[in-house]
């Protein structure tokens, strides 16, 4: 029998039907109001068909004036509850888990949406980011509160709404990533300085959140295992915050890497499963579920990171949007690898400067195709995702986000 296919129980007591575990990705698709309709409804009754254990939404932003996308999901109050209750009762179909990602961009927020952005200091990102991103103003003691607040309570809803569960999102380089790294943390008070200050803000969000939801509702935290960037979050401390995430009975921590600056969440110049050396024995010394997500692409490897204990769940993003039910397919041996496309211009060198930029628009196009009730479409082509986000997003559609290729 396939590790795969085996359910487990999270150390809380909830069980999980198998070892696959959707990673969040962005869907853009909320309506005029930020609240989720019809699209995303039927986008995630096709993936808890699809035979997944847990899947986690793209990220839900926690504070409408501060938006990483058009089309963001907002959780802030209970004015679109009846649509959430609708999104969860789609997403938990076959006792699939289906857990909210709740985000904050800070810095990471592009100037079409975001004149002055909050950060935990006034450090822009890199100059050619410029164009697209304002510098950001620090946030004050009583507005880091108020932020803890809102995670707080958007997880309180999502909890009414009926998801089983939520993520808080302390990767790629937004808010939270950027109180833990160094190099965008530069404060001087209790948020700021050493290690134990720098993740005081995700610490209390956590334990809002716990507050709020109470013990036995799983609560989980997608952190990069390092930034890779010199003087920057680095995988020493990355072990360290899963300690103390575990100490405190932090359910399921996944792990990624990178930022928008260096976006090593999609390496291309990786062969397979990203991250799995830097996460090696850290399942053994904790109680919490670790997931690695990046990279895996065949149930060899997913088989083989279960047994070594690497992992305990396997984290699948962009194979899940082009092969929805791909956890019933790899659970009945019907397929064994994926492939997922190498978009092209067809001029190499400008595959190197929007290369990213193609990848993007690509699963974003191929994921309303599943909302709109249609299959993804396997192209090569980067053109044709690339237009067809400009006509939907304008200028917004160039700004540098996660750059997949
Ligand atoms: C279109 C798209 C949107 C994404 N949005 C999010 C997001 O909202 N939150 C997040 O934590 N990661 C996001 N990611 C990153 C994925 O969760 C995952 O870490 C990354 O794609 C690597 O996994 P893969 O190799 O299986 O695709 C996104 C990825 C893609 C392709």
């Amino acid at each position: 029998m396939m590790i795969l296919s085996q359910s487990f129980t999270i150390p809380n007591g909830v069980t999980v039907k198998n070892r696959l575990f959707k990673s969040a990705m962005s869907e853009t698709l909320a309506g005029p109001d930020h609240q989720p309709d019809e699209r995303l409804f039927r986008l995630y009754r096709r993936w808890a068909r699809g035979g997944t254990g847990i899947v986690v939404t793209g990220n839900v932003m926690i504070d409408s004036r501060a938006l990483g996308e058009p089309g963001n999901v907002v959780v802030e109050d209970e004015r679109h509850l009846a649509e959430l209750i609708q999104w969860a009762e789609a997403g938990t179909e076959q006792q699939t888990h289906l857990w909210m990602q709740l985000n904050h961009p800070g810095r990471q927020s592009p100037r079409s949406l975001s004149d002055t952005p909050v950060a935990p200091s006034e450090v822009a990102l890199k100059k050619q980011y410029r164009p697209f991103f304002s510098t950001p103003r620090a946030l004050s003691i009583e507005e880091i509160t108020a932020i803890t607040d809102k995670f707080g309570r958007a997880a309180e809803i999502a909890r009414k709404a009926g998801f089983t569960g939520v993520q808080i999102h302390a990767a790629h380089g937004y808010l939270i990533s950027q109180f833990l790294s160094p190099l965008t943390n530069r404060r001087q008070d209790v948020y700021g300085g050493t290690l134990e200050n720098r993740m005081r803000f995700l610490i209390d969000i956590y334990f809002r959140i716990r507050e709020k939801v109470g013990p036995e509702f799983p609560v989980s935290v997608k952190l990069n295992i390092s930034d890779f960037s010199e003087g920057g979050f680095s995988t020493d401390e990355a072990r360290k915050v899963i300690k103390t995430l575990d100490k405190n009975g932090i359910d399921l921590i996944e792990l990624s890497g990178g930022n928008y600056e260096n976006p090593r969440m999609f390496d291309p110049s990786e062969k397979d499963v990203f991250f799995i050396d830097d996460a090696k024995q850290i399942q053994e010394e904790i109680n919490a579920v670790l997931v690695i997500t990046g990279g895996f692409r065949s149930t060899e490897s997913m088989e083989k990171a279960l047994a070594c204990d690497h992992t305990k769940m396997v984290g699948l993003a962009r194979p899940m949007v082009l092969y929805p039910d791909l956890p019933k397919k790899l659970l009945n041996k019907e397929i064994k690898d994926v492939q997922i496309p190498r978009l092209t211009t067809g001029l190499p060198f400008l595959d190197r400067k929007i290369g990213g930029l193609m990848g993007i628009s690509y699963y974003e196009q191929q994921i309303r195709r599943l909302a709109d009730g249609q299959d993804p479409l396997y192209c090569e082509n980067g053109w044709k995702p690339l237009w067809n986000n400009l006509k939907i997003h304008g200028r917004t559609a160039l700004s540098p986000r996660r750059f997949t290729s």
